[in-house]
């Protein structure tokens, strides 16, 4: 598929001539590489034959968004520090979401400022973490909530790191290629009917369109006043259930919980009457076909309203949505009432008892 997004993003070859070639012409001072347990196991190695690599000191951080803090950040600057990184020492981001959003976080912090890049090794760090400059660290139990927008100076993406990457987690990071293709573009639809076997996918196929999508958005709204919104699609319902699910014995991958926000909020773009029955079915049926159906407890509705309340984008007591109007087209700043929503959400219930 045909690219056009920003240049700092490169799709390299699995020989990874492209990250070669970078490293090669920059002239750091020094290179360090941010790794967490499993990504120094697996994916490190994919870059042990380039020159630059075997030279660089390698800082390796606990692996999970428990550690997304700024304790860890802090082991990470001491670590700069002892190894004497300058402004113009490079930080090489070698992981999934987490490792992009905090590396990049401590990079931009560290003496004011260092020069970092990403290499991205979850499909959900490829398509959503590293395009769009958020970065950060949880902070108090709140997500995301400690951070700035700054940009890696190169995106280096390789689809080779799936072949170590649970499909859980692949499966999780699809959701947001599905949310691409819903808010933006009816051929990546068309195109993602074909697949109901993760482990089957070409994607090279479909990843530099998906990232594509993502990129051409935030071009146009870099720090989401508007339309970067849309991107929340299935998001509004889908931070909602992940949060009911967080303390539980079965938290939910985040991906995992947007399927479900995506099918509730087709159910909601329906039942305010600006998406066709028959277009909502067609979503709903085939994230099904892709994710386990999961059940949410509608009985206590006031727990799940709560979780809602946390949504940022609220305004004056009123639910804010990015919707869909068809397939590939998005609105944002629908606001819609608890009414609306408990009925929507018990859609969805009758749907997976049925
Ligand atoms: N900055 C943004 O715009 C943005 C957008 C979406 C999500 N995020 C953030 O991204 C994070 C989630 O990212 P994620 O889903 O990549 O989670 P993650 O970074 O926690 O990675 C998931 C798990 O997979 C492991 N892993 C990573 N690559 C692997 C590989 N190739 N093989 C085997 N194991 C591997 C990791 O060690 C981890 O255990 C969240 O913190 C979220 O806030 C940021
Ligand atoms: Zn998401």
């Amino acid at each position: 598929m045909h690219f056009t997004a920003d240049q700092y993003i490169v799709f390299d070859n699995s020989t990874f001539e492209s990250l070669n070639s970078f490293l090669s012409d920059s002239d750091h001072d020094k290179l360090f590489i941010l790794v967490d347990e499993k990504t120094r196991k697996h994916c490190l190695p994919k870059l042990a034959e380039i020159p630059a690599i075997s030279l660089a000191c390698t800082i390796e951080i606990k692996s999970g968004e428990e550690h997304k803090t700024l304790q860890t950040c802090e082991y990470i600057w001491n670590d700069l520090t002892a190894n004497n990184a300058s402004r113009n020492s490079l930080l090489i981001n070698l992981g999934g979401g987490v490792i992009g959003d905090m590396g990049g976080f401590a990079a931009s912090c560290y003496k004011r400022g260092m020069r970092f890049i990403n290499i991205p090794t979850t499909l959900l760090a490829i398509v959503d973490a590293s395009v769009g400059g958020k970065l950060g660290v949880d902070f108090n139990g709140l997500k995301n909530h400690i951070g700035m927008f700054n940009h890696p100076e190169k995106v280096i993406i390789q689809s080779c790191f799936f072949e170590s990457l649970p499909e859980r987690q692949l499966r999780s990071g699809f959701a947001e290629v599905i949310k691409h293709a819903l808010i933006a573009d009816s051929n990546l639809w068309t195109y993602l009917q074909g697949i109901d076997d993760l482990t089957q996918v070409n994607w090279d196929e479909i990843i530099p369109r998906s990232v594509e999508i993502k990129s051409e958005i935030v071009a146009q709204d870099p720090t989401e006043k508007g339309l970067r919104k849309v991107l929340n699609f299935g998001h509004t319902i889908g931070h909602a259930i992940e949060s009911m699910f967080l303390n539980t014995e079965k938290p939910l991958l985040h991906g995992e919980a947007v399927a479900i926000g995506m099918i509730c909020e087709a159910f909601l773009s329906e039942n305010i009457g600006i998406l066709s029955v028959s277009k909502s079915e067609e979503i709903m049926r085939y994230i099904r076909k892709i994710f386990a159906d999961i059940s949410i407890n509608i009985d206590n509705f006031d727990v799940f309203f709560d979780y809602l309340k946390q949504d940022k984008k609220n305004k004056a007591e009123k639910y804010q949505f990015s919707l869909i109007s068809d397939i590939g087209k998005a609105v944002f700043d629908h606001s819609v009432g608890n009414d609306l929503i408990e009925e929507c959400m018990k859609n969805y219930q009758e749907l997976i008892k049925a």
